[in-house]
């Protein structure tokens, strides 16, 4: 099978003109009069070439656009890639974010071998400079993923492996953009492995060997330590929420606990302990209450949530915070079958609640549920959980901004500043007693679905009925989980979301920002 492109980083003090590359990149403003003085220098090397191309109007500098003018003997670059940068004012680090994931998908596309990143130098001093080490290294990683492991025809030689420099006229910049970088670095391999993960199929990730991924990303950490139950054993704990949506597939359920205990127990303990809490459903055909044919194949990625939690403590792990963390995976395949539960079913779960199922298809918070509960008994102070939850979020956000409901404002503003530091976007919505009351049952405690009205806060508000006292957050990404085309930043297919705003919540808790 192939292998997913390999990106080596590093940061490098020298001059743009000087640097030898296959690709140079170079950020420009779309309101700039003239170009700044590093890229001024460029052209002059260059005879006037950039600035030739934009007075012909063929790159104004716009976000998501770029051009290519080819070096000369003056310049070590065989190639300039100017990247549009957008407004100046408005620019913020997630525009080095994306305008890197921009040029290093280019880089891919042309088999580029070597990429100078330089786009950083038109902010100046702007932006903290380990801050956008950081975003650049995350956008290296995310423009150039490609999923194609199974495709066994010529891939038209492309490249295994994608050197990537930051580059730096300014030594004093260096250490800082290092630092970032090296951070940037780890939660961009831990996203890129999250979308392989991901986009890997219902036949090839079902809960066991999802299990066993997760054991092996732990084996990787000495501070990680990985516990699975099977059906037994949940049949032990009375995971009957799991077990229920589980039962129809050949392929058995799994109940997934990832645990990081950090070598800082001084600084650990200053903080609450964290769950992560994800949905891992391998396959969702809706059960017996069976979805409509098109597009179910995007149902394989109804696992997201959970390799969102599972790649978040591997970063965790590998950023060395000092935070307790559990990792809390239920993993199930729903699909209908003769022994599969079924609309009607009263199911005894984890807390001890019980549920009527209504529709085997809201099968995503019968499986959280009995993992949230589990978290309340760990006496996690904090659970969070993230959800490929309900097509009703995506009716309500689209495909831009995830749902995030939660009992607690204080965790809400520190999820939202995450969302902002990290580019992956979120918005607020309800989930309160009056969207409770929809989720009561006549003959058991809740049931698993409301009326027809605010699909993704009924979800939501049920979930709540299981975290205890806990500070409790959600987000809905059922419109996130995926591109369904290539875009001028990223492949096709799984989209990684979670992985960047969780870890940023968490090294955020760190820094106590
Ligand atoms: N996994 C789906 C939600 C989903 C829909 C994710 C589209 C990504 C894209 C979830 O399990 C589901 O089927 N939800 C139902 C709930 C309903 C039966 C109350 C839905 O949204 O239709
Ligand atoms: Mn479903
Ligand atoms: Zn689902």
């Amino acid at each position: 099978m192939k292998q997913i492109i390999d990106v080596k980083m590093t940061a490098r003090n020298v001059d743009f003109s000087e640097c030898k590359t296959d690709v140079l990149v170079v950020g420009i403003f779309s309101d700039a009069k003239k170009l700044d003085s590093l890229n001024a220098q460029l052209d002059k090397k260059l005879a006037g070439a950039i600035g030739r191309l934009i007075k012909l109007g063929d790159f104004k500098g716009a976000e998501k656009t770029s051009a290519i003018v080819y070096g000369n003997e003056k310049i070590g670059a065989r190639r300039v890639l100017l990247v549009g940068l957008g407004e100046k004012d408005k620019a913020t680090l997630d525009t080095i974010r994306k305008a890197t994931a921009h040029a290093a998908k280019k880089s891919v596309e042309i088999k580029a071998k070597t990429v100078a990143l330089a786009l950083h130098n038109a902010f100046g001093r702007r932006f903290d400079l380990s801050a956008v080490g950081r975003a650049s290294g995350e956008g290296a990683y995310f423009g150039s993923y490609q999923y194609d492991e199974y495709v066994t025809e010529s891939q038209n030689g492309r490249l295994d492996s994608l050197k990537v420099e930051l580059i730096e006229p300014d030594p004093g910049k260096l250490r800082e953009l290092k630092k970032g970088l090296a951070v940037g670095s780890i939660i961009g391999r831990a996203q890129s492995y999250a979308r392989t993960l991901t986009n890997r199929p219902g036949n090839v990730i079902y809960p066991a060997t999802l299990a066993a991924a997760a054991k092996e990303a732990a084996r990787g950490s000495k501070r990680l330590s990985c516990t699975v139950f099977d059906k037994k054993q949940m049949t032990a704990k009375g995971m009957g929420g799991v077990l229920a949506v589980g039962s129809g597939s050949q392929h058995e359920p799994r109940f997934i606990i990832l645990k990081y205990n950090p070598a800082n127990i001084r600084a650990a303990n200053k903080l609450p302990v964290v769950a992560l809490v994800g949905k891992a459903i391998t396959f969702d055909s809706g059960g017996i209450s069976i979805k409509p044919a098109a597009n179910m194949e995007e149902m394989k990625l109804d696992k997201t949530g959970g390799i969102a939690v599972i790649s978040t403590l591997k970063a965790a792990a590998e950023l060395e915070l000092p935070v307790r963390l559990y990792g809390l995976i239920p993993s199930a395949e729903n699909l209908p079958g003769g022994s599969s539960y079924r609309p009607g079913d009263i199911i005894n779960t984890f807390s001890g609640k019980t549920v009527e199922v209504q529709n085997t298809d809201a099968e995503g918070r019968m499986i959280l549920c009995d993992a949230l509960a589990y978290a309340v008994k760990q006496k996690c102070d904090v659970i969070i959980d993230i959800a490929t939850l309900t097509g009703a979020c995506m009716v309500a956000l689209g495909t831009y901004k995830a749902g995030l409901m939660g009992n607690d404002n204080e965790l809400i503003k520190q999820i939202q500043k995450a969302s902002e530091d990290s580019g992956e976007k979120v918005w607020p919505m309800p989930s309160d007693d009056e969207y409770a009351e929809e989720m009561r049952s006549k003959i058991a405690d809740l049931k698993n679905i409301g009326s027809k009205w605010g699909g993704a806060c009924t979800a939501a508000a049920f979930l709540r009925q299981f975290v205890g006292d806990a500070k409790w957050a959600h987000l809905d990404i059922a419109g996130m989980d995926m591109f369904q085309n290539p875009t001028e930043y990223s492949a096709v297919g799984s989209s990684g979301f979670g992985v960047r705003l969780l870890t940023t919540y968490l090294m955020n808790l760190i820094n106590n920002k």
